[in-house]
């Protein structure tokens, strides 16, 4: 659970991401926002490629950052902003990625798209239902 405060930070976070996007080919800058059970906020932004199809998106650079740091799960929120009139959601290969990192502390994290007028609030189950994860290999 997330309260309104944190999500506000969160959501500025997210916000301040997608300034740094190195988005040259879409010109489409992501920010993504990742919250933490003990508070840690981690921040990803989309990084293209001359190489179109090897474009990274900004919630598996996030995702990528926090395990580089050693964090292995308590993810309760996520945050994701795009630039155009309406919110986005995570692609279908982020929303494997973020349930790697989700599974591994049992969570499931409110999933916050952000749009300049409206908010879609989803949890990440209802993003990716009967999620193959982690668990699946036991
Ligand atoms: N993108 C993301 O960063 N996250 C998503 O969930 C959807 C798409 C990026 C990839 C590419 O750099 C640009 O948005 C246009 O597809």
């Amino acid at each position: 659970m997330i309260l309104m405060n944190d999500e506000a930070k969160l959501i500025d976070a997210a916000r301040e991401a997608a300034r740094k996007s190195y988005s040259p080919y879409s010109s489409f800058p992501v920010g993504a926002a990742l919250a933490f059970e003990n508070g840690d906020i981690v921040t990803g932004t989309n990084i293209e490629n001359a190489s179109y199809g090897l474009a990274l998106c900004a919630e598996t650079v996030a995702v990528a950052k926090a395990m580089d740091a050693g964090t292995r799960g308590g993810l309760i929120a996520v945050a994701v902003t795009g630039p155009g009139p309406e919110p986005i959601t995570p692609c279908g290969r982020c929303r494997q990625v973020l349930n790697e990192l989700a599974q591994l502390g049992g969570t499931d994290p409110t999933i916050l798209c952000i749009g300049p007028d409206r908010t879609i609030r989803l949890t990440l189950s209802e993003l990716l239902p009967h999620a193959f994860g982690p668990a699946a290999l036991d």
